[in-house]
């Protein structure tokens, strides 16, 4: 047991030497403004819609460009994935609307290099809100 935890910490170490030998060019963080939905949107439960950012200030070379958008509530992000493993520089992805309870408090959050907020908008549709 005490043999494989420090042969691993080794191998993280070696991974880590590595890693920080490897040339690195230089990369941009990129943290594009959703455009749609915005504020006043409403969505309704099953509907499809394209979310939209603003990728004018995409820079050359951006540090990650797959992005995933999540649902937030009530100023929390849930668990609720959007969509996933899309090009950030595409600046718009379809997504449908997912089978939540009834709110106007509802936000997405774009993720690429790090987490840009939407506006609150509101979905409906389920008849159920608390
Ligand atoms: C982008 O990356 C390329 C190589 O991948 C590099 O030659 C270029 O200088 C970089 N551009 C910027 C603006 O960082
Ligand atoms: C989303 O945008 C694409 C590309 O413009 C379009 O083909 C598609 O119909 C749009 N989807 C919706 C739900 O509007
Ligand atoms: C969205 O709503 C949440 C909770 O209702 C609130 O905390 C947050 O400040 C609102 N965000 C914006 C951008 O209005």
């Amino acid at each position: 047991m005490k043999f494989s935890v420090s042969a691993s910490i080794a191998a993280v170490a070696a991974l880590l030497a590595s890693a920080s030998a490897t040339p690195l060019t230089p990369r941009d963080v990129f943290v594009p403004p959703i455009l749609y939905p915005h504020a006043g949107t409403v969505w309704t439960v099953g509907q499809r819609h394209n979310v939209t950012w603003d990728t004018s200030d995409a820079p050359v070379n951006i540090t990650n460009g797959k992005g995933f958008i999540m649902l937030r509530k009530a100023g929390l992000t849930t668990p609720v994935i959007l969509q996933n493993n899309f090009n950030i520089r595409l600046g718009r992805i379809e997504v449908t609307v997912p089978w939540v309870v009834d709110g106007s408090d509802y936000q997405l959050v774009l993720f690429g290099d790090s987490g840009n907020f939407s506006p609150n908008f509101t979905i409906q549709g389920s008849g159920l809100a608390f």
